[in-house]
């Protein structure tokens, strides 16, 4: 059985081989394990027989933001909802804070897509651009995709992009590139 929850300080040294393994890959940003330990509160992750198989993390940027981050499920595991569940569990936390926006950058905008999440472009957050982006290496030649999650009804489709443009946003670059956003 696999039990989505809250992270704990225990949970950390079992979080870090696949965070490492993905962060190789580069599918992930490098995480520093003094960094999850004191982003602990931000992470939710799934265990399966004593091991934890899956984790993503929610990080408020500001009063109406906030970023799914670092979402990695083993790939033993992948395809059975369990990024699902992680990211249901991290909407549900954002919707509790009131936050009435939550966006990712990914690769994988398809499974984004599944979960809800609409296109958008990283003009529309402006915060994420100053605070992050500015500072990427890769900021000229980034291939992630922005996607972002209305929870309130007063968060207006201005945001979002005519889904008829979801093939060729989803496969072109982003208008304002952007990558390898820093770690706190
Ligand atoms: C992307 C990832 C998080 C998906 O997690 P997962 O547990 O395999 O996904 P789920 O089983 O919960 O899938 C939920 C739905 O999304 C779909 N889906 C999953 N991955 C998808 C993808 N890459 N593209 C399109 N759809 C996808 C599933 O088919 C499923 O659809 P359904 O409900 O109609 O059956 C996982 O594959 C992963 O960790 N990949 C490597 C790391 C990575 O790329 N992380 C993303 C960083 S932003």
């Amino acid at each position: 059985m696999i039990n989505v929850r809250k992270a704990q300080l225990s949970d950390v040294p079992r979080m870090m081989p696949l965070l490492n393994e993905y962060a190789k890959q580069a599918e992930i940003l490098p995480r520093m394990e003094a960094d999850v330990y004191q982003s602990i509160r931000d992470w939710v992750v799934a265990e399966a027989d004593g091991k934890i198989v899956g984790m993503g993390s929610l990080l408020i940027m500001w009063g109406d933001l906030a970023e799914i981050r670092s979402l990695v499920i083993d790939s033993a595991r992948q395809g059975q909802g369990v990024g699902r569940a992680i990211v249901s569990q991290l909407l549900a936390e954002a919707r509790a804070l009131g936050l009435p926006r939550v966006f990712a950058l990914t690769r994988k905008p398809g499974f984004f897509l599944k979960m809800g999440f609409q296109l958008t472009r990283i003009e529309h957050l402006p915060r994420k651009v100053q605070k992050d982006c500015v500072f990427c290496p890769k900021f000229h030649a980034c291939d992630e995709v922005a996607v972002l999650m209305p929870l309130d009804a007063a968060t207006t489709s201005k945001h979002m992009l005519d889904l008829s443009g979801l093939k060729s946003a989803a496969q072109s670059q982003p208008i304002i590139p952007l990558n390898s956003r820093q770690q706190r």
